[in-house]
């Protein structure tokens, strides 16, 4: 492969590092982007509609190019306009999407709910996404089967049909996945009859998908709790819908700063959604606010430990903000410990960590992570998303420079990273692997309040704090 360069079905893509001078704290404000995990269910589900649909906040993330791709493919007509996608599902000519095509994400799974109800079959294979577990497909598969599909495998691939309809179903998960939820809630919404799933995620996406759908005409009730009702309809229509903020991008950005002793204000997050961080960051020594869709936190020079995170189904501690979570308690004084309980192999980028200096052990699914004053900067690769920004929190809290490869894990969730935090004050360039030259504008940021970039950690003092705080006492109604 020529160096630099990342061949995939999307196009060419160019590899970056990511330079990290570490040792400045964070300060300022920033604005959320959408979901990710909302907005690529919510892609999927246009399919359903055979109209227009409008989805406003998508985030610019290769993942979300990944579900326009699936989209163009099976058909449809997508016009996108920075964080506005619009797609035109009035006619389907596929049934089947290309293995290349589902290997770029985890999310492709959904589409085919989508597709079989739309349709009445479809053919896919197992979906890609990051390797942190085995990630099986079996509750998609036999919740679609409980729905009337009829399902074979051949050479990888499924191929799925419909006996005689799509008909509702009582159906319990055996666990609360929240892409099987979002796959019957789907395909249900335009079966015939109704379907209760009981044990259902009751992830902040799993509301915002059935917001979307109910929007274009589905009726969906209790979603957000563990029993989701949905009755089948066959008149769905387009709509106009606004994705949620990403929670797990706030959490990201909030623990960054927390692992540099930093003040940030986050606008446009809703607090409720981070619920479960917010007293693992209090426990650290973080002083937090929350108002309307503002978050605002100052952290203490040195943070402390945290005794125990499990990681749990929403609205227990996410597994998508463990890994940053790590890196933070690295620099934190005293020993923490962490439970991963959703995905088996999610401690990939505690090697990396290690290499910055950071004292870690893991067991199967629990890290005990022993706090130092001080990393130090060091090259690593991003082996995953999460894993990524870890890495990106550590850098940041490190003396020195660390340079980070694996970028694409990166972008396929965190839109722009590195102007993010510029804004906060970061010293962070993203420069092309292979020249050398740094990235001016790699994808489309959303408009940010941050403040400008360049001051020392000394110089982040009070004019920032006092900023963060007066926006906090305006929202609270000071
Ligand atoms: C979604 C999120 C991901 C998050 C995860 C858990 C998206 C695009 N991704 O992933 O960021 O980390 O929820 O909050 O929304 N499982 C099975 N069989 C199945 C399905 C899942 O055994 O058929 C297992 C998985 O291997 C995993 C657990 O259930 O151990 C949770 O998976 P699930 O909730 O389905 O996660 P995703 O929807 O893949």
């Amino acid at each position: 492969m020529k160096k630099g360069y990342l061949f995939s079905l999307r196009g060419v893509y160019v590899l970056d590092k990511i330079i990290i001078e570490g040792g400045r704290r964070l300060c300022g404000e920033i604005e959320v982007h959408g979901s990710k995990n909302s907005a690529l269910p919510i892609l999927a589900a246009t399919v359903l509609t055979g109209d227009k649909c409008e989805i406003h906040n998508c985030p610019a993330l290769s993942d979300v190019d990944a579900a326009i791709q699936i989209l163009r493919h099976l058909g449809c007509k997508v016009i996108r306009d920075g964080h506005t996608v619009e797609v035109d599902s009035s006619v389907i000519t596929v049934s089947e999407i290309p293995d290349d095509l589902m290997r770029e994400m985890r999310s492709s799974i959904v589409f085919l709910g989508a597709v079989l109800a739309r349709t009445g079959k479809a053919e896919i294979s197992s979906p890609g996404g990051c390797e942190i577990g085995l990630r099986p497909i079996d509750l998609h598969l036999s919740s679609m089967r409980k729905l009337g599909a009829e399902i074979t495998e051949e050479h990888g691939r499924l191929y799925c049909s419909l006996g005689k309809s799509l008909h509702g179903a009582d159906i319990t998960l055996s666990f609360p996945s929240v892409g099987a939820t979002e796959n019957i809630m789907i395909a249900a919404a335009a079966a015939d009859g109704t379907t209760v799933i009981t044990n259902a995620a009751r992830e902040p996406e799993i509301s915002d998908l059935a917001d979307f759908l109910n929007g274009c005409g589905a009726k969906i009730s209790g979603a957000g709790d563990s029993t989701v009702v949905i009755e089948g309809t066959k008149k769905l229509h387009g709509t106009c819908h606004t994705v949620i903020p990403d929670r797990i991008e706030a959490s990201s950005y909030l623990i960054a700063a927390s692992a540099t002793g930093g003040r940030i204000c986050i606008k446009d997050v809703i607090p409720a959604h981070i619920g479960a961080l917010i007293p693992v960051l209090s426990e650290a020594g973080c002083d937090i606010t929350t108002s309307g869709r503002w978050i605002c936190l100052s952290a203490p020079p040195r943070l402390k430990r945290v005794k125990m995170i499990r990681t749990m189904p929403y609205p227990g501690f996410p597994t998508d903000a463990q890994a940053i979570v790590g890196a933070m308690l690295s620099v934190a004084d005293g020993t923490s410990v962490i439970i991963e309980n959703i995905f088996e192999s999610r401690f990939k980028h505690v090697t990396e960590l290690m290499r910055l200096g950071a004292k870690i052990s893991v067991e199967g699914r629990m890290a005990v992570i022993e706090g130092s004053k001080y990393l130090t900067g060091a090259n690593v690769v991003a082996p995953d998303l999460r894993g990524g920004f870890a890495l990106i929190t550590a850098g940041l809290a490190a003396n020195g420079k660390t340079v980070i490869t694996g970028t694409q894990h990166l972008d396929r969730g965190y839109e722009a990273p590195e102007k993010v935090l510029k804004l906060l004050g970061a010293d962070v360039r993203r420069i092309n692997e292979n020249d050398g030259t740094e990235k001016q504008e790699t994808r489309q940021l959303a408009e940010n309040v941050g403040k400008p970039a360049g001051e020392s950690a000394e110089d982040c003092t009070d004019r920032h704090s006092q900023e963060a705080d007066d926006r906090c006492n305006i929202r609270r109604g000071k």
